[in-house]
């Protein structure tokens, strides 16, 4: 029985934080807002359903009309931060907001990621936007541990940056680190040394090799996954995900599902 408690729990209704910032981070930006109202514990791998106060939805085809999901990257006294890639109308809303609006947010909602196995060490590995999760579980675990993280290019690789000691780096034009796949880092890791725990992060088609390589040397590995949210909560069930044990729900199951619960990671996400 996989177990999910404690958790943080979100307050039972939407607030509204203050935005203190928003910075360009190569391909990214980042948000910072206050969250006055929140708990100051939210758990590395928990997430927040965000939208803009003023100014979401209402343009020609009405998006962004529902709330997205953001895994917060780093929580600091009330200070969130969280680190966006723009893909969308939602996203791109989000990193034009400026010092002084609003963010509205639920949260911090989900599972994140549980302490590394006994007797194992952490390795992180990020794909893309998918460090985002792995700051902030960096912040608990401490600096020392390997992190290693594949981008498209020196512009997304630029996050690196936020690690404490930095990060091995793989790029898939080779612009920064090695012209390589991060499975391909995560594989040498691994070989050297099997006693870890790997706690990963990143699109679809990353998170299932990562499952099978660790399937493979017998690593246990917890994935953080996506899935399309639209409540965030548990109420639409729009974000059921198939498990070794049925159907979950990922927003208040996950986001971040052991490997072995899965035949697969490769889960479609779906446009809201
Ligand atoms: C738990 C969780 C944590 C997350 N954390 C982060 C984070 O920290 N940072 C971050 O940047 N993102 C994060 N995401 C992803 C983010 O929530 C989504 O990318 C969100 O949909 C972006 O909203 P948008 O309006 O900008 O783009 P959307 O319009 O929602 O589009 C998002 C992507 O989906 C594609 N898409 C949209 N609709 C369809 C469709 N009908 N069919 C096929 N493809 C479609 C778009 O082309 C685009 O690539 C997280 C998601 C989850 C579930
Ligand atoms: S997003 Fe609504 S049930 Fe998970």
């Amino acid at each position: 029985m996989r177990v999910t408690e404690p958790r943080t729990l979100a307050p039972p209704e939407r607030r509204k934080a203050h935005v203190t910032g928003v910075e360009r981070l190569g391909a990214y930006h980042l948000v910072h807002a206050h969250d006055s109202g929140g708990p100051r514990d939210p758990q590395p791998g928990q997430f927040y359903m965000l939208s803009a106060a003023e100014r979401w939805g209402g343009g020609a085809d009405e998006r962004p009309y529902l709330p997205r999901a953001f895994s917060h990257a780093r929580a600091r006294e009330g200070e969130l931060t969280f680190l966006l890639e723009v893909v969308g109308p939602g996203t791109a809303r989000l990193a034009e907001l400026r010092a002084g609006e609003g963010l509205a947010l639920v949260g911090p909602l989900g599972v994140g990621w549980r302490p590394p196995g006994e007797g194992t060490r952490p390795v992180l590995v990020g794909g893309g936007i998918g460090a985002a999760p792995l700051l902030c579980l960096q912040d608990e675990l401490g600096s020392g541990h390997p992190v290693l993280l594949g981008f498209r290019s020196a512009a997304h690789a630029e996050a690196a940056s936020l690690f404490a000691g930095g990060a091995e780096l793989a790029t898939d034009d080779g612009s920064a680190g090695r012209q390589a796949l991060v499975t391909d880092l995560l594989r040498e890791e691994l070989d050297a040394d099997p006693a870890a725990t790997v706690f990963a992060c990143g699109p679809p088609g990353m998170l299932e090799a990562v499952r099978l390589v660790c399937g493979e040397l017998g690593v246990p590995a917890q994935l953080a996954l996506e899935s399309g949210m639209a409540c965030g909560f548990g109420a639409c069930f729009g974000c059921v995900v198939p498990t070794n044990e049925g159907y979950i729900r990922l927003c208040v199951d996950g986001p971040v599902l052991d490997a072995d619960q899965l035949e697969s990671a490769l889960f479609p996400g779906a446009g809201h």
